[in-house]
């Protein structure tokens, strides 16, 4: 069990009832069943505006054609075995809507704690709540997780690092709370050279990442169909891989479930196309660079490459052993 903390004091927290408090007075309210260690507003807004938009989307349970992509992918980017997390204290940072959270919840016996900076752990509160004492969900930055350092016996971060405004300190941040001996795996976009930023997401996102949320999400929703018809006409002429970053979609065939329905497949578009030219920030990395920054946080690299799963989705990762 991890004791919880004032993220920014240090001192011991308790709750009482729909909060929770320090000795010297501190209070952090405890909303939609999640407390919180945030102020209202951040840099984080559109995640929150995009996984309460997009509750059950990504969650494998709520289809079946999804084939456990989410479960697929989480066990093949950690390498960990079921059986080995029973009993364990796992922090998972920045959950979203709690994809991955469903995963650790229903397919192991680890105890979870997760955190998000956005108002997401309202939507990850209503999809995995039910699980009580085993899920312990947080608002908080992972600057300031209401954790003391080293409790965690595995650290997870999927999707997220980017999309800190220091990568470096996250990831800094997330060896913090790993115990001697834990092992801590991130996944990342990764900088693949000259041409890595040459791409619809680098070119307008300055531009739409200003847009209300609403004015994004309704321009999208207005020209999905036409460009993913474009986007499969280039790849069926042998052009894809040229003109299909020039299109403002997300990678279909390369970040997509293979075999979602036509409808599912619209509304992953859609999202994912959201979360492309929404976000404050998006700064991808080498992971020869990332891989630097965990030896200099103190924990030994133990891989660090490209994961090829799914249809043909490449990811970046790196995984370490706190010393
Ligand atoms: C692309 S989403 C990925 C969510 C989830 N891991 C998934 O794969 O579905 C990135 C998440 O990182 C969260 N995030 C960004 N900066 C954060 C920070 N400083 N602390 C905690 N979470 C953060 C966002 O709120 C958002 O929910």
């Amino acid at each position: 069990m991890v004791h919880l903390i004032n993220p920014f004091n240090g001192s011991p927290l308790v709750k009482d009832g729909d909060r929770y408090l320090d000795q010297a007075g501190s209070s952090f309210p405890i909303i939609r069943g999640v407390p919180r260690f945030v102020t209202e507003s951040n840099y984080t807004d559109s995640f929150g505006f995009q996984w309460n938009k997009f509750q059950k989307t990504q969650i494998d349970k709520e289809s079946p054609d999804q084939l456990g992509y989410s479960k697929e992918r989480f066990f093949t980017v950690t390498g960990w075995d079921k059986e080995d997390l029973s009993g364990k204290d796992m922090l998972e940072a920045g959950s979203g809507a709690g994809r991955f959270s469903q995963i650790v919840l229903d397919f192991t016996k680890a105890n979870l704690y997760s955190i998000d900076y956005s108002d997401a752990v309202s939507a990850n509160f209503r999809n995995n709540g039910h699980h009580g004492d085993r899920f312990n969900l947080f608002q908080a930055s992972i600057y300031d997780m209401p954790f003391p350092d080293k409790s965690f016996d595995k650290v997870f971060c999927l999707g997220v690092l980017q999309h800190t405004p220091d990568f470096k300190k996250s990831v800094k941040a997330l060896i913090d709370k790993a115990k001697p001996g834990a092992e801590i795996v991130v996944d990342f976009y990764p900088i693949k050279g000259w041409w890595t930023k040459i791409h619809a997401k680098y070119i307008f996102r300055p531009i739409t990442k200003r847009w209300s949320h609403e004015k994004l999400l309704r321009r999208i929703e207005k020209n999905a169909g036409w460009m993913m018809k474009l986007y499969k006409f280039n790849q069926k002429i042998g052009l894809g891989r040229v003109f299909n970053r020039f299109i403002p979609i997300v990678d279909i065939t390369g970040t997509l479930p293979p075999n979602l329905s036509k409808k599912e497949l619209k509304e992953w578009v859609i999202l994912d196309t959201f979360d492309m030219f929404s976000p404050e920030h998006d700064h991808p990395q080498r992971i020869s660079t990332v891989k630097k920054w965990f030896e200099e946080a103190g924990a030994k690299v133990t891989f660090a490459d490209f994961i090829i799963f799914g249809n043909n989705y490449s990811s970046a990762i790196v995984k370490g052993i706190k010393q």
